[in-house]
């Protein structure tokens, strides 16, 4: 009897310390992206409730200089905002360069539709993924937020179709 209550005894109390720490680690993750939402400029316009709401849906992911983020005709199951380096859009005959601040993947969401092209990184980059899921909850609980997004996704949806505001050609 005194074995069994030693025993339950250790599982209770790894039980607790395995708990407070998967909590501390939570903690410091939701930190993290806080600082580095608080870099990307989109965000600055949103209040402090709707960061709080995002925070917590947003993971961040780093990625090397040249590597393909989004394929267009793949199917679109999340959204990015880059918090620095910068990545090039490829659309048809020209490109587009976006950079810290900017965002991108956010069509194939609103349209649910497979990806209007492909995104590249230029240089090393460290982008916030927001995922499909995510992104319609949020546009439930926060339209300002997706309105600004949507405005954006218009006024690019505008520029693609007229060809408009070319940047580099396309090599
Ligand atoms: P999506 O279609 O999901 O995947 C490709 C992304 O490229 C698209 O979302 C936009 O985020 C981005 N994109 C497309 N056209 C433009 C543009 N004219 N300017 C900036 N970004 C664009």
């Amino acid at each position: 009897v005194v074995m069994l209550c030693g025993v339950s005894v250790l599982a209770l109390l790894s039980g607790i310390l395995a708990s407070g720490f998967a909590e501390e680690v939570r903690r410091r993750e939701f930190v993290r992206i806080w600082e580095l939402v608080a870099r990307v400029p989109f965000f600055s316009e949103v209040g402090a409730i709707a960061i709080a709401d995002i925070v917590g849906r947003l993971r961040s992911r780093s990625f090397p200089a040249r590597a393909m983020v989004v394929r267009k005709g793949a199917a679109g199951d999340s959204m990015f905002f880059i918090v620095a380096g910068e990545v090039e859009v490829r659309i048809k005959d020209r490109t587009k360069t976006l950079r810290g601040g900017d965002f991108f993947g956010e069509m194939a969401l609103l349209d649910r539709a497979p990806r209007s092209a492909d995104v590249v990184t230029v240089t090393p980059c460290t982008v916030l993924l927001l995922n499909v899921a995510d992104f319609y909850q949020l546009a439930g609980q926060q339209p300002a937020l997706i309105a600004a997004i949507e405005a954006e996704a218009k006024r690019r949806r505008m520029e693609d179709v007229g060809g408009g505001a070319s940047q580099t050609p396309a090599s």
